[in-house]
């Protein structure tokens, strides 16, 4: 890769995120959902896109599976591939909030030090890490795209929870098992999450 040191220079805009918030009466949010393969974090984010657009609230999901079949296709789940995976969402995320949009992210985002990351590009501020708990078992007895299954017959390389770890957040803002919570409350709990930021 050639890097061009100090030949690319940042231009700025005549409009501010604080004049798109204003535009969108909103304060512009990134809530990162981590958790395992099926532990709910799609169903999670899209029911949450839902209710905030019922709201009137500017709001865009992106969802791991959706992303790697787009702009992240061409990596795959090393160490190294996860963590380009997670910045460039973070890149995008932190884009879409300085156009003053709220922010739903879920991927497994499995390492600590890439959430950091993310925490880092995004900005403290508006970056609110959302623990989808869900155990292994009950995420594996879900399996609804069979790749327990395959990773327990050793044909999914680096499969979270099984081939490669999940390191829990130390300290997330929320913590949701889908096992014992309910979409719709869950939803509730995210949506004060958010008027709590805002
Ligand atoms: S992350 O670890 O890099 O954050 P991401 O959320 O983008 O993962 O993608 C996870 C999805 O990819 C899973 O829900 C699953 O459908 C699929 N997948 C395919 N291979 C793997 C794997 N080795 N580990 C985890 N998920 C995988």
């Amino acid at each position: 890769m050639t890097v061009y040191p100090g030949n690319v220079i940042w231009h700025g805009g005549h409009v501010s995120r604080e004049d798109r918030e204003s535009l969108f009466d909103q304060k512009a949010l990134t809530i990162w959902l981590t958790g395992l393969s099926a532990a709910g974090k799609s169903t999670l984010a899209f029911a949450l896109e839902k209710a905030l657009f019922a709201e009137g609230r500017t709001c865009y999901v992106l969802d791991g599976d959706n992303i790697r079949h787009g702009l992240n296709k061409n990596l795959g789940f090393t160490n190294e591939e996860r963590t380009e995976n997670i910045r460039r969402i973070a890149e995008v995320a932190r884009l879409m909030n300085d156009a003053g949009m709220i922010v739903i992210t879920a991927f497994i985002s499995p390492f600590i030090v890439d959430r950091e990351m993310a925490r880092q590009i995004i900005g403290q501020d508006c970056f609110r890490e959302v623990f989808v708990s869900t155990a292994l078992d009950v995420c594996e007895g879900r399996d609804p795209k069979g790749l327990y299954g395959k990773a327990r017959a050793g044909q999914v390389p680096d499969f979270t929870g099984i081939l490669s770890p999940y390191e829990a957040p130390k300290n997330p803002d929320l913590v949701i098992d889908t096992d014992h919570v309910a979409v719709e409350n869950a939803v509730l709990l995210l949506t004060k999450l958010i008027k709590k930021s805002g």
